[in-house]
């Protein structure tokens, strides 16, 4: 260790010294004090300043900061703030209530879209003789929707303007899970976008969603630009760099995990604030991205599964996921969707970290997928022939 390395240059430069004078003789008490103070220093530094974010882990190298951890008590637990104790013993109690029961529950399919939904008649075949175990409800942001199917019809929730990127999306889903937690029977929520079709029939989507006891929303560590890079300050004390994760928008939720997003204004208020596009004018923060993977990786992290049961294809690497066309749709392709059973994840930096892990239901390995996006509009008569092959695997 450079302690070490510089006693030993010390020594040596003792040797070189002319032969001991009088004012030799002074010099070395003097240079041991020198010596002694500056570790003296060093250490009260480091007690101070702990190791994780002091400058002593900068000076020296990261072995020797490990060890100069081990040596030191563990750093003091921050105090939280009044609005954070508030927020926890809310969260804390709402967490541990047992799940009201109902004698008929049903789940809430939220779908978050501009306007119309170019595949009603595809849910419509997907609902179809399953009355009374689901409820819809339809949050369109910008044109009121002409239905179809008996399912969609007079399910509009009171909606408004949606900027894609900014926190009004956030707001679109709060406003559809509020609306859906009105009706007791609700027990679990799916937030799905108009180009979401269905890989499943109703019942193993209904099976996979009420007997498990998590949240399927999606969450992982990103260091790169596209994760913590987009990660401000302005954030502390209540969220820390260390916890920022990243997901996809689309999440299915138990009832308790929508009653804890609709009682929190604490984190979603610092997620409104500091994160959003053009952040101090150069980074592009997506709440919708950010807030929920966050909160429940900091409040909840045994109670979600990490991925989303929406499925979307990046493996093209470009700006927006795969879309498909009607030419694209086969049984093969659906059959390929359906099977998956690992969920990746890949860093947005130079490394490009590939995080692949098996996708655990109930600790057992099945299926990751439920529903897939993006599919166009034309898609719609193709996967309304095939949907009946395609779900019966
Ligand atoms: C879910 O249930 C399992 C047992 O089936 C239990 O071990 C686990 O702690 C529960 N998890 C949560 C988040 O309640
Ligand atoms: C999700 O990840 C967290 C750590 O971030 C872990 O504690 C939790 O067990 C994971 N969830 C499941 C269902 O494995
Ligand atoms: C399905 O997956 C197999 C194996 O990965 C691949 O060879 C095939 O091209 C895929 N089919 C379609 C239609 O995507
Ligand atoms: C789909 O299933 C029907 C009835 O089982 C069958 O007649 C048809 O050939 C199947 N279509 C494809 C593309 O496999």
């Amino acid at each position: 260790m450079k302690t070490h390395q510089a006693w030993r240059l010390g020594m040596k430069d003792m040797q070189v010294l002319p032969a001991p004078r009088q004012r030799g003789q002074l010099k070395k008490p003097t240079w041991i004090i020198v010596l002694i103070s500056l570790i003296s220093l060093f250490l009260v530094c480091a007690y101070v300043y702990p190791p994780h974010n002091s400058a002593a882990c900068y000076v020296f190298s990261s072995n020797s900061c490990e060890v100069i951890q081990s040596w030191l008590p563990p750093a003091p637990a921050r105090e939280l703030t009044d609005n954070e104790i508030a927020s926890r013993v809310v969260i804390r109690d709402v967490l541990n209530m047992p799940p009201t029961l109902s004698l008929s529950p049903k789940i809430a399919f939220l779908f978050l879209t501009p306007g119309a939904l170019p595949f009603e008649k595809l849910w419509d075949k997907f609902f179809q003789g399953h009355e009374g175990r689901f409820s819809v409800y339809v949050h369109a942001s910008k044109d009121k929707p002409v239905h179809f199917s008996r399912y969609f019809i007079n399910r509009e929730i009171r909606s408004d303007k949606v900027v894609w990127g900014k926190i009004s999306m956030v707001d679109a889903e709060r406003r559809l899970l509020a609306n859906a937690l009105k009706d007791p029977d609700n027990q679990h929520f799916i937030l799905l976008s108009d180009s979401c079709i269905p890989l499943r029939d109703f019942d193993y989507v209904y099976n996979y969603l009420m007997y498990t006891n998590i949240s399927f929303v999606d969450c992982f560590e990103d260091p790169g630009p596209h994760g913590s890079g987009r990660y401000t300050e302005h954030m502390l004390p209540e969220v820390e760099k260390k916890d920022f994760r990243k997901g996809a928008q689309w999440f299915t939720m138990k009832r308790q995990h929508a009653l804890i997003v609709m009682a929190d204004s604490l984190y979603y208020t610092k997620f409104r604030d500091y994160c959003k596009p053009g952040m101090e004018g150069r980074i592009n923060c997506y709440s919708d991205e950010h807030y929920l993977p966050t909160f429940f990786y900091m409040l909840d992290p045994a109670g979600i599964a990490n991925w989303s049961v929406t499925n979307v294809d990046w493996s093209e690497g470009k700006w927006h996921p795969r879309s498909y066309t009607a030419k694209d749709i086969s049984l093969g392709l659906m059959r390929n969707i359906s099977s998956i059973l690992e969920s990746v994840h890949v860093t947005s930096d130079e490394r490009k970290e590939v995080q692949i892990r098996p996708c655990l239901w109930n600790g057992y390995q099945r299926p990751c997928y439920l529903f897939a996006r993006k599919f166009l509009p034309d898609t719609l008569d193709n996967l309304m022939q095939l949907f009946p092959n395609y779900t019966s695997i």
